[in-house]
């Protein structure tokens, strides 16, 4: 039996701002670059996946979930975009693209029905908890103390995005068509774009 999952209301969101971009050091400058420029794309097609969701299903029961999960990918996205400027981060060229398939994704699961929207949002999730824990693992090996504010906001956005599986879950991702095959098939298609926004 799944615990019910309740999103906590909308939070602001404390930005990184310590240590400033300029009391960082090369190496980290190019750390927290590669870092931000690969999370602003993942939160920009999380944000353009839930709105190709929520256009097909916003009518629906699944509506309101789909709003609210959707609500907390932008303020993501806005902490990102705000650390681009900051960090003197170029976002990845890919954006358009990711902006498209990632709007289909949503869309075209969405289209399939309620369940494989949330299938869909299970293995979108769960890939992205496994990236942020990636960061903060690599951040904590290197300094826990200099890179805090860093891994309290990648910590605080794995947390919403477990919240946002879950919910996935509990709303009836496994009775979609064919789950293993799609939610492997998105998985997939996240690994690859994580892959190419890491390097372009
Ligand atoms: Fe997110
Ligand atoms: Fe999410």
């Amino acid at each position: 039996m799944l615990r019910t999952v309740a999103l906590r209301s909308v939070r602001a969101v404390a930005i990184p701002t310590k240590p400033a971009y300029r009391d960082l050091d090369p190496e980290t400058r190019e750390l927290y670059k590669k870092i931000i420029r690969v999370d602003h794309a993942g939160e920009r097609g999380a944000d353009v996946i839930y709105n190709g969701q929520y256009d097909v299903l916003k009518n629906t029961d699944a509506g309101p979930k789909i709003k609210e999960m959707w609500e907390q990918e932008k303020e993501h996205l806005a902490a990102f975009e705000k650390l681009l400027v900051t960090h003197r981060t170029a976002p990845t060229v890919l954006l358009p693209l990711w902006d498209i398939l990632g709007y289909a994704v949503g869309a075209g699961t969405a289209m399939m029905g309620k369940e494989a929207a949330m299938a869909c949002t299970v293995a979108v999730e769960d890939t992205i908890i496994g990236h942020y824990n990636d960061q903060i693992r690599e951040l904590l090996k290197r300094d826990p103390q200099q890179h805090a504010e860093m891994i309290k906001l990648l910590s605080k956005f794995r947390d919403e995005e477990q919240e946002h599986h879950d919910i996935g879950l509990e709303e009836g991702a496994e009775q979609a068509p064919a789950y293993q095959l799609l939610t492997n098939a998105i998985k997939l298609g996240c690994k690859v774009a994580i892959a190419v926004s890491n390097e372009i």
